[in-house]
């Protein structure tokens, strides 16, 4: 009787052990794109990431960071390796068919930066005639695409952004095209290189938005949405944006 009930005993000592585990949600990003996503001492860091961990605060769930390769980090949402892509990623129509995207949390354009090599680069149109990096893949990869076609020698292909631009300090390119936001913080922290943006109004508007596997993850999704709603009406959006961009 007294091992039976020793039984009983550790039985319902374990299940009182259990860790009632709270799930966290696995979010995949290319944390080399600064400021919106990219790592300080080991840790992903940046406006994205504060985004994100404010709609958990918001929703009550929680989301871990895995830094992911920018080149399939789609597939890792159907691989399982991941429940949510966050890597300023551009709702397109294109990437809609393959992913559900949230509501849009940032908004950007293509920006075009230049060395000297590049002076006369005065609009999109001039890139015709010169050598441009770009980070594989992106929007500004599919821009220079749509203008020259895939297989123009101008446009030179690089796995993280990063390497795109370090071609352009270099020289190997004359330009590299990139989102506004990323294009600029280069700028601003290469003081001391002579670089210039330039703007075009033929570059559309790209909304950013959270990725997830499409029409399994409804739950995921409404909970996203109404975190952003949420954070933009409580003021908190405003000062993450403040804290990252300036006020
Ligand atoms: N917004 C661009 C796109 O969606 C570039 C995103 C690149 N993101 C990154 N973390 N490397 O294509």
């Amino acid at each position: 009787a007294a091992a039976l009930m020793l039984g009983a005993c550790s039985k319902n000592d374990n299940t009182a052990a259990a860790p009632s585990a709270e799930k966290a949600y696995v979010v995949a990003t290319d944390a080399t794109y600064a400021p919106f996503e990219y790592q300080d001492n080991g840790q992903v860091v940046g406006f994205s990431k504060d985004i994100l961990e404010a709609i958990a605060a918001n929703q009550g769930i929680k989301f871990d960071f895995a830094n992911t390769p920018w080149e399939g980090i789609f597939a890792t949402l159907d691989k399982g390796d991941s429940d949510l892509v966050s890597s300023s990623v551009t709702i397109t129509e294109e990437r809609k068919g393959q992913m559900d995207f949230s509501d849009p949390y940032f908004e950007a354009s293509q920006l075009i930066v230049t060395n000297e090599k590049g002076a006369n680069i005065q609009s999109f149109a001039d890139l015709q005639n010169h050598t441009a990096s770009v980070q594989t893949g992106t929007t500004g990869d599919l821009v220079l695409q749509k203008q020259q076609g895939a297989g123009s020698a101008n446009i030179k292909r690089f796995d993280t952004m990063p390497l795109a631009l370090k071609e352009l300090l270099t020289g190997g390119v004359d330009a590299s095209v990139g989102d506004n936001g990323v294009i600029q913080n280069f700028v601003n922290n290469n003081p001391n290189v002579k670089l210039t943006t330039v703007s075009d109004p033929a570059f559309e508007t790209e909304h950013y938005g959270f990725a997830v596997r499409k029409g399994r993850d409804d739950d995921l999704l409404a909970k996203i949405n109404a975190g952003i709603a949420a954070i933009k009406a409580d003021g908190t959006y405003q000062k993450i944006y403040d804290k990252w961009f300036g006020g």
